[in-house]
């Protein structure tokens, strides 16, 4: 990024190709788990109102699995930057994961809600959770036995767009890693951080829906584009 002085600010939206390498099912793409799973089946309100178990069954599954996980090159080179950037980092994920956490991040958020947290459609809290909702545990803060995944399903609003759209409005560089570009919100940030004035930069396995909208785009498994974008900004 030559010429441009060096950013102060940096947010940077992630998607499922950062978690790829550490064994994460991406949702698009060659065995991704659209393609295992109708988004209908499993990833809509109606979807749970129809078919509970089926839905619980289904996030029971991926809850356990992220715990066998590890986080790979690319997150702690995000929690590197963080500990080491003079400026403002922050992360917009749309995963589900606690990857970004567990790597060393802090300034991350999560849009499109946590796997390990339960919320509460009775007293509407969210609690940390790592065990199994098909069972109908009560809630551990008003005993109501009406847990829900803390997932935004299709047709729910993403989380913390405030915070979201603030962060944007401040940013000085724009970075979109391991995302297609398929979903929005999430999907049209780079237009609107280009529009606050933001330089914007995608680091991706392929080139995404959106990758027309940034100033540059770098290809290749995100822990190896990370991990040398971050060590060139660090020098
Ligand atoms: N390194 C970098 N990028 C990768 C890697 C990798 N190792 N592996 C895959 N990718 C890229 C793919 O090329 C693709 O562009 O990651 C992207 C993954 O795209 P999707 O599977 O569509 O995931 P994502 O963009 O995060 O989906 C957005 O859709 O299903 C909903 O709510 C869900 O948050 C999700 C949203």
């Amino acid at each position: 990024m030559g010429a441009m002085t060096a950013p102060q600010n940096i947010v940077i939206l992630t998607g499922a190709g950062i978690s790829a390498e550490s064994g994460i099912d991406t949702f698009r793409g060659g065995g991704g788990l659209w393609e295992q799973h109708r988004v209908e089946d499993v990833a809509t309100p109606e979807a749970f109102a129809r078919d509970p178990d089926l839905v619980l069954r289904f996030y029971d599954m991926r809850r356990a699995a992220i715990q066998t996980r590890e986080p790979n090159a690319a997150h702690r080179a995000l929690a590197r930057l963080e500990r080491e950037w003079a400026g403002q980092v922050t992360v917009v994920t749309q995963n589900v994961d606690d990857l970004h956490e567990r790597g060393g991040s802090h300034a991350v958020i999560h849009m499109h809600g946590e796997h390990l947290n339960a919320w509460c459609t009775a007293c509407d809290v969210r609690s940390r959770w790592t065990g199994p909702l098909i069972d109908r545990p009560p809630c551990p803060v008003c005993g109501t036995r009406a847990l829900r995944p803390d997932i935004v399903w299709f047709g729910e609003i993403p989380y913390h767009m405030d915070a979201i759209q603030s962060a944007l409005a401040a940013a000085d560089l724009f970075v979109s890693i391991g995302t297609s570009g398929a979903v929005y919100p999430a999907a049209g940030f780079v237009r609107l951080a280009r529009e606050l004035g933001a330089a914007t930069l995608e680091l991706n396995l392929e080139r995404s829906q959106g990758s027309a909208w940034f100033d540059e785009t770098r290809l290749g498994p995100a822990s190896a584009v990370v991990t040398a974008w971050v060590d060139a900004l660090l020098g």
